[in-house]
């Protein structure tokens, strides 16, 4: 591969979707842990464009995309345990490209079952579960409450909640209502035909994907104690602890939390739901678009780079 180039997305500078440029770039050098991937799909995130417009600093310029799944094209020299050929997922820093460089710490067999697309989603999952469980410590009877329930990070936290025993409510558009309750919420509220805080019975947790408002009106919902955990906006501690309740920042991400989503994946305990795929590099900009349009979600955005 040495001397060859191979397409991929670039950032040089912070701005709008036409900063993502379509450009040919060394194939990347494999380190020793490393494995080169043949990158099939990658999962488009918020954070692909709240990077790209300069909200959150990555040095420049760089390559988009924080999760991908493809194919093993080459194993550095002290890797074990990963051929070429294998099928892997998982935590693609850079995605938005052909061939990329991983270490096989942050990656994972993709289970047969699973297309390449849905593996390349499961990014939400990871957050999911550890806002739920290493951040909010979510056990079996207790009460949560799921802003939106069929996006890429909270059709994940619906299944696990339900999953772990817990009563989910959830809010989402009227579309999709249905897809929501076919998780596992027991209740689902349409949270454009009437505030959420007057449809629902006080919650233990309540899990914000939303931000704005929506997380300071979520400690209204709070029994007494109760925990807000955001992904999006660190709540306001002061107005926590006014309104009684506990607040917390709920994005964090360890080893160990790729495991056990690895492991619900592989044993089926866990469905990604992909929302629409764009089919090549060049439609990158109408990716990221329709992702910061917030589309109306039914599961995650993906970006199909490569064929099998
Ligand atoms: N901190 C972290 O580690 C981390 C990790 C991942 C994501 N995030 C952040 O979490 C947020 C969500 O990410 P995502 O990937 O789940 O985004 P997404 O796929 O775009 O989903 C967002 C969902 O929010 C719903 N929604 C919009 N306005 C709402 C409102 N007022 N009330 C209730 N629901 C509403 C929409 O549902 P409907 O279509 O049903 O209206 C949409 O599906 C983003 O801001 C992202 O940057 C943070």
């Amino acid at each position: 591969m040495k001397n060859l180039h191979i397409p991929a997305i670039r950032v040089h500078t912070y701005g709008g979707p036409e900063q993502l440029l379509l450009e040919e770039i060394p194939v990347p050098v494999l380190a020793k842990d490393e494995v080169l991937i043949k990158v099939v799909a990658s999962g488009v995130n918020p954070i692909d464009w709240k990077v790209r417009e300069g909200f959150m600093q990555h040095p420049l310029p760089y390559i988009p995309g924080v999760e991908g799944a493809g194919i093993v094209t080459a194993v550095g020299e002290g890797v074990y345990g990963l051929k070429i050929g294998d099928e892997v997922y998982g935590s693609v820093d850079g995605s938005y490209t052909t061939y990329a460089t991983v270490s096989t710490e942050v990656l994972f067999r993709k289970p047969p079952t699973v297309s390449f697309e849905e593996a390349a989603t499961m990014a939400g999952a990871r957050t999911a579960w550890g806002a739920l469980f290493d951040v909010g410590r979510l056990v079996k009877g207790q009460r949560i409450l799921v802003h939106g329930g069929a996006g890429g990070v909270g059709h994940f936290a619906v299944q696990l909640a339900y999953n772990a025993g817990a009563y989910v409510i959830a809010t989402a558009s009227e579309a999709n209502l249905d897809f929501v309750a076919m998780l596992g919420a027991s209740e689902v509220i349409d949270y454009k035909a009437a505030p959420f805080e007057t449809q629902m019975d006080p919650v233990d947790i309540v899990l914000d994907t939303v931000g704005g408002d929506v997380t300071a009106r979520s400690m209204k919902v709070l029994k007494p104690g109760g925990l807000l955990i955001s992904i999006v906006n660190m709540p306001d501690p002061a107005m926590a602890e006014a309104a009684g309740v506990r607040s917390v920042w709920g994005g964090t991400k360890t080893l160990a939390t790729m495991k056990t989503v690895h492991e619900l994946l592989d044993k089926g305990l866990i469905k990604p739901y992909v929302r629409r795929v764009f089919h090549s590099l060049s439609e990158a900009a109408a990716a990221q678009e329709y992702s910061k349009s917030g589309g109306s979600g039914r599961g995650k955005i993906v970006l199909k780079i490569g064929e099998i």
